[in-house]
């Protein structure tokens, strides 16, 4: 078991991506921590763990509030005695419209949550896993992070953040063997893309914008955040690793 021994943190765990790597870190061994705005779907992500035999805990948790945030690292390290790996994942999609039709209020709720949630994870985390002798985490951008599309400035603009982001906190805590990397996954199948589905004129063109001409799945995104998260990726930092289909490329 490649997390065997280990503490991990899943923001956004009640949802698609969150889930699989939740549940696929449990399986490598580790004890995980559920962490979401939404305790149904938590609880469920943490009753399925337990089917399968693993160790779980779910922690309501808003990752846009620092308070919460601070609390989450809290309830965890006194838990389970530390964290080695955390999963800054959480995060909402805009509304499709131009920016200048975005409210102001749906701007700071986009950032709040998908770049502010990523520096409060970072934020707390990090002197825990300083005292853990080092650890991993990875945050999750987004092809959209890397590449502008009409009609989503905010979502655009806060997973870019997220790269930078990355790469600076690898820079600063690299030194005390905290490696931080990022995922950029390209169209998943998971509820933040209904909406897209619905539109029987978009979608076939955007299920297929990549080379392998097809959608991917939670559990091909999990594979590469347990691989990030392990030690075969000792000598990984300040990456983005792109998990898309060949969508950049495209
Ligand atoms: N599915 C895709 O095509 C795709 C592509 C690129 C990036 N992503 C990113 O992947 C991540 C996971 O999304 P997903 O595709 O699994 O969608 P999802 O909607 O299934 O999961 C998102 C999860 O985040 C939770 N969440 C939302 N706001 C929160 C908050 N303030 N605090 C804590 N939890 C909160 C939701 O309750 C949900 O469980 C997101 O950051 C998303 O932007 C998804």
């Amino acid at each position: 078991m490649r997390l065997l021994g280990k503490t991990a943190i899943v923001t956004g765990g009640g949802g698609g991506i969150g889930r699989a790597a939740a549940i696929r870190f449990a399986k490598e061994g580790a004890q995980v921590v559920v962490a979401d705005i939404d305790a149904n779907i938590g609880e469920e992500t943490v009753s399925l763990i337990h089917e399968i035999g693993g160790q779980a805990l779910f922690v309501n948790t808003d990752v846009s509030d620092s308070q919460q945030v601070k609390e989450l690292i809290q309830l965890t390290t006194r838990q389970f005695e530390g964290l080695n790996i955390l999963f800054n994942n959480a995060g909402i999609s805009n509304s499709e419209v131009r920016s200048v039709d975005l409210s102001e209020e749906e701007w700071d709720r986009v950032v709040d949550i998908n770049l502010k949630g990523v520096f409060l994870g970072i934020k707390y985390a990090v002197p825990e896993l300083i005292k853990a002798g080092g650890g991993s985490i990875i945050n999750t951008s987004s092809l959209l992070g890397l590449k502008g599309q009409k009609f989503v400035s905010a979502y655009n603009a806060s997973k870019a953040g997220v790269i930078l982001l990355t790469q600076n906190a690898a820079l600063e805590y690299g030194k005390y063997n905290i490696r931080v990397n990022a995922i950029a996954p390209g169209v998943i199948d998971t509820k933040i893309i209904d909406n897209w589905k619905q539109n029987e004129r978009k979608w076939p063109i955007i299920s297929r914008a990549n080379a392998l001409r097809r959608i991917g799945t939670p559990a091909e995104v999990a594979n590469a955040v347990l691989f990030l998260a392990s030690e075969e990726a000792s000598f990984i930092t300040g990456a983005t690793l792109s998990v898309d289909g060949g969508g950049l490329t495209f």
